[in-house]
């Protein structure tokens, strides 16, 4: 049992429609795409685990912009988690949610996305007391339709739904009374930051802002 009440996923996710989801492959892109995401409108930020500088990243981002809100994504185990805090994250998410990992989130200070894909996973969640999550693959496990289907039994569930969310179809998503913000890939696309094109990643941001 936790001895102070968990810091709150749902005012993070309530600070941005769009959550850049990224895959940060150089160092010194780090800050520079931050910044430019920020400029954008968009900063709440996940850095996912799947790169060998994403742990250094997510610490220079928590140090070179303040204007940041910088989370783990791509938290697979229990290390994981320890390597996502000591790197100074803010939230952290996973693409789902095993044994192991349930219990870990139970005890973890940091805030805590969670990802499902069935309405299964969801109610294993939600006998943790936990009402905000992922959604993914969105895409691949239903769309809009699955979501507005889960939210009929599971109306008190908010989600943030992840994979394959596009400019074409994220506002359908947001139109759903489940939903809170999108999370993807397409404001940061790895072309754009191979080139170093902040402008035009602060361009698609300032796009999926608006949405
Ligand atoms: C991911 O975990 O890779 C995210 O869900 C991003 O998916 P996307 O690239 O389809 O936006």
């Amino acid at each position: 049992m936790s001895a102070s009440p968990r810091p709150d996923i749902a005012s993070i996710l309530a600070r941005s429609r769009a959550i850049p989801v990224l895959v940060i492959e150089h160092l010194e892109d780090a800050v520079p795409l931050a910044k430019a995401l920020c400029q954008g409108g968009l900063p709440v930020l996940e850095v996912t685990l799947r790169t060998d500088v994403a742990e250094d990243s997510i610490a220079a981002i928590s140090e070179g912009v303040p204007e940041a809100i910088v989370g783990a994504g791509t938290i697979l185990t229990v290390s994981d988690i320890t390597a996502a805090e000591r790197a100074g994250s803010r939230f952290l998410v996973s693409p789902g949610a095993g044994p192991a990992l349930l219990e870990a989130i139970a005890e973890c200070r940091t805030p805590f996305l969670p990802g499902i894909a069935t309405p299964s996973e969801a109610m294993t969640l939600l006998e943790r007391g936990i009402e905000h999550m992922k959604f993914f693959p969105a895409e691949a496990a239903g769309g809009v339709s699955m979501l507005r289907s889960i939210g009929g039994p599971l109306p008190g569930l908010r989600f943030c739904p992840t994979g394959g969310i596009t400019p074409a179809n994220a506002s359908d998503y947001l139109a759903l009374e489940n939903v809170l913000c999108v999370g993807g890939s397409w404001m940061a696309p790895a072309k754009l930051v191979r080139a170093k094109r902040w402008n035009d990643i602060a361009a698609l941001a300032r796009e999926a802002a608006a949405l």
